[in-house]
């Protein structure tokens, strides 16, 4: 990165040139973990769409690896996005440790969208698309984002997939939902049930959520994610349907149970309460039996109006997502992958035991500062009103991150976090653009952040990652400030670390 591609981040993937959406084909197979992603690599906008490819063994550092599956120009079909698995006892046929890619078919001119494979015998460096595609096909406008992995207990392979908006297959009305497959083969796929937008609105209707008031418009899902997790500190499981919203873009974890057939619903948590979050896909046959999760770090409605310079699009920090609590309050909890502390340089600051008042700030004796930054804390409120952080902070620009302790809420507010003068839609002046999550105190008065600062992000994880935001910023290079401040008393740091964090090698 430097002055000229400012916004480039240090840690988080971004591609060379042109437009990037949703990670696609997220699969680990001998040491290598894949990240396709939905790809224009000529133009910073959405646009004949294909799916690029880079690998990583850290998740970390990205290797990129150009096109691998190409837009049909001939045929006008777009590809689409899905998921990856490895076919370890060849049921395809297409070689022992394929990788099978699941992806959308999007016939611009009929306005149709099949459900398609590709394979790799080479772990990822030739893909080649199945020659009988399409897979599945019920002749609709609006179904995609095929998802597949191994159901070990009745060894068949289950496609999780997205119709968009309600269906007639051939005169048979298909609801608008998630879909569910079945597959000896990974080739013929046997209709198995949908989990429907109306369910999920019964289901809705009934829970009490704990999780704060979020927007509950659902338009329609898209980029289903399926898997089962150990819930900590029981003996119990539960199963995970992340699904992305659309309306009101956003991400949601539907937990619940799954038996090979059909998903039942019995609670639902919000990813991520940023602007930044989308198309969140985990990684298929990971190595540590860890559910990592990472998603599209923008937001469909201004992603035309962001700033650019020659690229538009990067990806959140790859997530841990765990679940913890008992029976009628089973909770979500997102971390980033364990590999990002290997990215720690300098550290720049270690504070504790301080207070903050208005006319104090123990970071002033620091070296708390730069553009790609990793900060833990631990804060107590204590007296403060408020209490908070900014970074990225310059002559004309800053991101604020503000704790409330009566509505025991933390904001993002980025209104001045742009220095490149507002786009249409995006840091409009004198217009509101804070973000907020729900954030109690802990048994011991405490709150507790980790908080990546990138190039052109903030991604917040409260609370051991109880709570997640994610916002996109745009700041000048030389802001690069950061400084802790109270309102009407005095807070007090308990412990508070800044590293910094290594670049991405271009
Ligand atoms: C989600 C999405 C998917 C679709 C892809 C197209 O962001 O709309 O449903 O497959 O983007 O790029």
């Amino acid at each position: 990165a430097s002055e000229s591609d400012l916004w480039r981040p240090g840690f988080h993937f971004a591609p060379p040139q042109g437009w990037i959406n949703d990670p696609n084909g997220l699969v680990y197979h001998e040491g290598v973990y894949h990240l396709f992603f939905q790809y224009n690599p000529y133009n910073p906008f959405w646009e004949d769409i294909e799916w690029g490819h880079a690998t990583s063994e850290d998740l970390f550092e990205w290797t990129y690896h150009g096109v691998k599956l190409p837009f049909d120009e001939e045929n006008n079909i777009g590809k689409f996005s899905g998921g990856g698995t490895v076919d370890t006892q060849n049921t395809a046929g297409f070689g022992e440790d394929a990788l099978i890619l699941s992806y959308t078919g999007a016939h611009l001119n009929e306005s149709i969208q099949d459900q398609r494979i590709a394979y790799s015998t080479d772990n990822g460096k030739t893909v080649t698309a199945y020659a009988d595609n399409p897979v599945v096909d019920t002749n609709d406008p609006e179904f995609r984002d095929p998802n597949v992995f191994w159901y070990e207990p009745n060894e068949h392979w289950i496609m999780v997939v997205s119709r968009a908006a309600d269906g007639d297959d051939n005169g048979d009305e298909r609801p608008a939902g998630i879909e569910f497959y079945s597959s000896e083969d990974h080739i013929d796929w046997t209709y198995e049930s949908t989990f429907t937008i109306d369910e999920y609105e019964d289901v809705v209707a009934e829970i009490e959520t704990n999780n704060g008031v979020y927007n509950d418009t659902v338009d329609l899902w898209e980029c289903p994610d399926l898997f089962e997790l150990p819930v900590e500190g029981t003996d119990e499981t539960k199963w995970v349907l992340t699904v992305s919203v659309q309306g009101d873009p956003h991400v949601d974890h539907l937990i619940g149970e799954f038996d090979g057939h059909e998903f039942t619903m019995e609670d639902r948590e919000l990813a991520d309460y940023g602007y930044d979050y989308f198309a969140a896909m985990s990684w298929d046959n990971e190595p540590n039996d860890c559910r990592i999760q990472i998603g599209w770090a923008a937001h469909w409605p201004y992603m035309d109006f962001i700033p650019e310079t020659g690229w538009r699009g990067i990806m959140s920090v790859p997530r841990n997502v765990a679940l913890e609590g008992e029976e009628s309050d089973i909770r979500l909890r997102e971390y980033p992958a364990e590999k990002l502390v290997d990215l720690r340089q300098d550290k720049l600051a270690d504070v504790s035991k301080e207070m903050v008042t208005s006319c104090r700030d123990p970071l002033e004796d620091t070296n708390a500062n730069g553009r790609s930054l990793e900060i833990i804390m631990t804060i107590d409120p204590h007296s403060a009103d408020t209490v908070g952080l900014r970074v990225r902070e310059g002559e004309n620009d800053q991101s604020v991150i503000t704790y409330y302790t009566d509505k025991n809420q933390l904001e993002f507010d980025r209104l001045e976090s742009s220095v490149d003068g507002p786009a249409d839609g995006f840091y409009d002046p004198g217009q509101e653009d804070t973000t907020t999550m729900p954030l109690e105190l802990r048994e011991d008065g405490t709150i507790q952040l980790r908080v990546l600062v990138d190039r052109s992000s903030v991604e917040i994880f409260g609370n051991g990652g109880r709570r997640v935001m994610t916002n996109q910023i745009f700041p000048d290079w030389d802001s690069t400030g950061m400084s802790l401040f109270a309102d009407k008393g005095a807070a007090r740091v308990e412990d508070m670390v800044v590293y910094d964090l290594a670049s991405q090698p271009l």
